[in-house]
């Protein structure tokens, strides 16, 4: 009995610093090193700013992406719409738009966007449903992108390939911009909202 009690009597606080550093290192591996095992980034073909874009066109967003006729929509627009405004040679000094000049304009190359939302190729989705139809804000699925002044980098997963913003870039599903727009999100709002929510309703 003594024996026991002087035995943890004598448990040095250096047990205790070791115990709570392997519990920071392990926190610190969870939420740092995962992520960066598990997701890979893919650089924009150069920055865009929407908060300047938005200075210059006349209708807002949908001066670029709109909805056809057929109902469909535009989705990013085309080199033809900068075409517009932008010629061979770059009207401002910035770096970014003597890229945009020289290796895409005046090579009529269209650009290769990564895009932040895209869903995998099993998943049916419709701008006309919920912009058209529901009137939901582009705000309330996409957060703040078209008040933006730079790209972020886009992520992806090395596993799945999808897109880091599908499956949120929080451990905790915390609700702030960048939404998350897993199959569970999407159920959520159809729930809330009587729609229906049949496999075959996003699945085709
Ligand atoms: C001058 C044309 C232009 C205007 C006006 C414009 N956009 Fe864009 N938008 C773009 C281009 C180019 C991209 C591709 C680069 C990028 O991701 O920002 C884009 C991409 C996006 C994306 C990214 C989709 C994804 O998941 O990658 C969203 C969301 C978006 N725009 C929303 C908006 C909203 C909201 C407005 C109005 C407030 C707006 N845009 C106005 C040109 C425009
Ligand atoms: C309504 C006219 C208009 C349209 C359409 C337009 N732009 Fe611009 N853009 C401008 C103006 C004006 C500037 C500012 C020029 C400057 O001083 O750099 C600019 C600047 C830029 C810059 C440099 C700004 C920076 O952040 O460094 C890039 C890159 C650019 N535009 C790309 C595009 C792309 C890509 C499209 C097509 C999706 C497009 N623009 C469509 C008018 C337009
Ligand atoms: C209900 C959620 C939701 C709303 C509201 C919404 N979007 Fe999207 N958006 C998405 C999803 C999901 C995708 C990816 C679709 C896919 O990959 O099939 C997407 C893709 C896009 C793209 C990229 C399309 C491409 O070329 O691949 C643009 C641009 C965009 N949205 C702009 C907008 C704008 C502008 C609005 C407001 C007018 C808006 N979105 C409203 C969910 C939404
Ligand atoms: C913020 C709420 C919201 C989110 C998030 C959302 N939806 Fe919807 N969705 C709606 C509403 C509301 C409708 C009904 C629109 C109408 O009245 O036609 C709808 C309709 C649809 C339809 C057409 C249904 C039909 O019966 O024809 C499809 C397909 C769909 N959503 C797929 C998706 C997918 C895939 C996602 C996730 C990437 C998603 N939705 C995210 C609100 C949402
Ligand atoms: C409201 C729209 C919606 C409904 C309803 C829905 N899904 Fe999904 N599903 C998605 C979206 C968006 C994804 C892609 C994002 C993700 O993996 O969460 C997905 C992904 C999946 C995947 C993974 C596919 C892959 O390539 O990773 C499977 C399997 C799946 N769904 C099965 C189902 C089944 C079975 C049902 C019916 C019980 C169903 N889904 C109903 C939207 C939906």
């Amino acid at each position: 009995m003594a024996t026991h009690g002087k035995k943890q009597d004598n448990r040095s606080p250096a047990d205790w610093w070791l115990f709570v550093l392997g519990f920071v290192l392990f926190a610190a591996v969870g939420f740092w090193a995962t992520p960066a095992i598990l997701y890979a980034e893919k650089p924009q073909p150069f920055q865009f700013s929407h908060k300047l874009h938005m200075e210059q066109v006349g209708e807002g967003c949908q001066s670029c992406h709109a909805f056809r006729e057929d109902g469909s929509y535009t989705g990013i627009p085309s080199l033809e719409k900068c075409k517009e405004c932008h010629g061979e040679e770059p009207m401002g000094e910035t770096p970014e738009e003597k890229v945009f000049s020289k290796d895409y304009v005046a090579k009529n190359k269209p650009i290769p966007w990564q895009v932040y939302s895209k869903q995998p190729p099993c998943v049916f989705f419709s701008h006309a449903a919920h912009v058209a139809n529901a009137g939901l804000e582009c705000a309330s699925c996409h957060g703040d992108h078209g008040d933006t002044e730079k790209l972020r980098t886009y992520e992806y997963n090395r596993l799945t390939g999808y897109s880091r913003d599908i499956w949120g870039w929080s451990l905790i599903p915390l609700d702030g911009p960048p939404k998350r727009m897993k199959m569970d999100d999407c159920a959520k709002c159809h729930r809330d909202n009587g729609v229906r929510d049949a496999c075959f309703v996003c699945h085709k």
